[in-house]
């Protein structure tokens, strides 16, 4: 008789990486984004599990609607006995509060929310000001919209790095960015961000930002990694391709007895980059988990996996256009150019 597989994993044993130097982030975080459809008390009773479980990150954002509710499942771990340095808490600034005076507030709301007396990291969400309601469609514009301004982005990052200074966040983090937009940055930020979160699967490897952020000491974390089935309808178009499904993964995963996830997962830690996968599916948060502490993909199955790059960005982004008849490859900086 083989014995019962265990419920948890030992949180010692799941990787980190190493971040600014100092702090370590687990290489799997629980991802929280209900996608407009799961309610926010199914993603904080996901929370409360997934941290019985053994994770130690969440990734939050203030936008996903339910911090409030996450916060009260944090507040019953903390009295539960896990300590707060133990935990690896990430939230997220909206694109409606990059105002000097807003970031402060917003990141005061959120460490409400979370019942938390700081963050471990703090992500520009977008690097676009543009506010698009939640739920909306993908044709949904702001009347403000505007394209990517590196004063006003400086003028955001600014009171980012306020927040560091009063002790409310640990480290600074970017989201959505490209190249270009962070060689300004890092020209012109005093506290560099320490992470870039990026959408990174088996079908998007991005590869080049990848190693540039990796090179410069920027640890990439990537958002759904596996091909983010659960995303919202105007996130999909027909041109989209199922990285689960991909053969290369399919034989793999058949090959080493696992689901298809644990393969974009495992391809994703081995790779150097963190991942935060959501559910709220106990089996399928804690088969998540395991992938960061099985044995590692061959060299070979993890080449395999670098040739099924198909460029296929999932979170286009289109609500952040800011001008009629624009393309949402605008927002990713074609060619090395910021366009206007
Ligand atoms: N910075 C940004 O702009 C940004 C953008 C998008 C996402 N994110 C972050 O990244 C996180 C993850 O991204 P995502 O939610 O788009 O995509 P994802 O993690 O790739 O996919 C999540 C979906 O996969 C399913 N799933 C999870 N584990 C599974 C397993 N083991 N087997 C089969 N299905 C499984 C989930 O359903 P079940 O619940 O049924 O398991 C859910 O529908 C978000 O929650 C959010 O925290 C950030």
């Amino acid at each position: 008789m083989t014995a019962p597989e265990k419920m948890s994993v030992d949180p010692a044993a799941v990787p980190a990486l190493r971040v600014a130097g100092d702090a370590l982030l687990p290489a799997i975080g629980l991802g929280t984004f209900g996608s407009d459809s799961v309610p926010a008390e199914a993603v904080a009773k996901a929370v409360m599990g997934a941290v019985s479980a053994g994770y130690r990150h969440v990734d939050c954002a203030s936008v996903y609607g339910n911090e409030r509710a996450i916060g009260c499942s944090l507040g019953r771990l903390l009295a539960s006995g896990i300590r707060r340095d133990e935990l690896w808490i990430t939230s997220k600034l909206w694109n409606d509060k990059h105002a000097e005076r807003d970031v402060i507030l917003s990141c005061e709301q959120s460490l409400r929310d979370l019942q938390l007396d700081y963050l471990d990291l703090y992500l520009v969400h977008w690097p676009f000001p543009n506010y698009h309601p939640p739920g909306c469609d993908v044709t949904a514009r702001s009347a403000d919209a505007s394209p990517y301004i590196h004063e006003r982005y400086m003028a955001t990052w600014r009171s980012m790095e306020k927040l560091v200074a009063m002790g409310l966040v640990r480290h600074l983090g970017t989201s959505n960015m490209t190249v270009p937009k962070l060689e300004l940055l890092l020209r012109d930020a005093a506290i560099r961000p320490a992470v870039n979160q990026m959408e990174l699967h088996p079908h998007f490897q991005q590869q080049e930002l990848f190693r540039w952020v990796q090179h410069r000491g920027i640890v990439p974390v990537g958002y759904s990694p596996l091909g983010s089935p659960g995303r919202p309808e105007r996130d999909r178009t027909p041109d989209d391709t199922v990285d689960m499904e991909d053969p290369v993964i399919v034989a793999i995963a058949r090959r080493i007895g696992v689901h298809p996830s644990v393969v974009c997962l495992r391809w994703a830690i081995q790779r150097g980059g963190a991942a935060i996968p959501f559910s709220v599916n106990p089996a399928h948060y804690l088969s998540n988990l395991r992938a960061a502490v099985m044995r590692p993909l061959s060299d070979e199955d993890m080449t395999a996996i670098a040739g099924i790059d198909r460029g296929c960005r999932l979170i286009k982004g289109q609500v952040f256009l800011w001008r009629e008849g624009q393309s949402w490859e605008d927002l990713w900086d074609p060619g090395g150019r910021i366009p206007q």
